[in-house]
């Protein structure tokens, strides 16, 4: 059959907020795990949509491993940043990691699309994506694609939409 492109993709975003839950949700059903815990160092995974593979690098998202993330930039082409919307005690510190990953030699200069996922919706303290974006000051990211989705992923609610959007931003 058809080899289909592969692209490198770095999901980043601080520990909890999911990523690794979101990764193994685009999974096909037979390849997920059940048991999730918390990264550690990082973890290559692998997905497909209609038109690409993915080869994410899933990292860790704890304050002692997010030194590993920048060793990584130069080979991701796109970026997942996850956020937990119900974790506003610690919305400035993710604010604090994207600004710097924003700023970091090896991405400032180049076209990485950002897929956001604000993530965790169904928590009843989660706030919305519009209040998250805006939270982050994600209008000031001018010379990059971005999108933010709301998610769920539990249930996987919001997933396929964003993955829509990324996969169209790496045609
Ligand atoms: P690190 O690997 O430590 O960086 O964390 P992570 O971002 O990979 O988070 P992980 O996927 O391990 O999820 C952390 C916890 O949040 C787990 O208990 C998940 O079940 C839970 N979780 C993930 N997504 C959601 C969600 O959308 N809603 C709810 N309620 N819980 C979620
Ligand atoms: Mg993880």
């Amino acid at each position: 059959g058809l080899k289909k492109k592969e692209v490198h993709v770095l999901c980043l975003g601080l520990d909890n907020s999911g990523k690794t839950t979101i990764i193994n949700k685009l999974k096909p059903s037979n390849a997920q795990t059940q048991d999730i815990v918390p990264t550690i160092g990082f973890s290559i995974e692998k997905f497909k949509t209609s038109s690409l593979s993915f080869t994410v690098f899933d990292m860790s998202g704890q304050g002692r491993y997010r030194n590993l993330w920048e060793h990584y930039y130069k080979e991701g082409q796109a970026i997942i940043f996850v956020i937990d919307s119900s974790d506003k005690l610690r919305m400035v510190v993710a604010k604090e990691e994207l600004d710097a990953l924003l700023n970091h030699p090896d991405i400032k200069h180049r076209r990485m699309p950002i897929l956001f996922f604000a993530n965790k919706m169904d928590l009843r303290d989660a706030i919305s994506s519009v209040k998250v974006s805006q939270l982050l000051s994600l209008e000031n990211i001018k010379d990059k694609p971005w999108h933010i989705c709301a998610s769920d992923a539990l249930k996987g609610d919001g997933l396929q939409e964003g993955v829509d959007w990324l996969q169209d931003q790496m045609q």
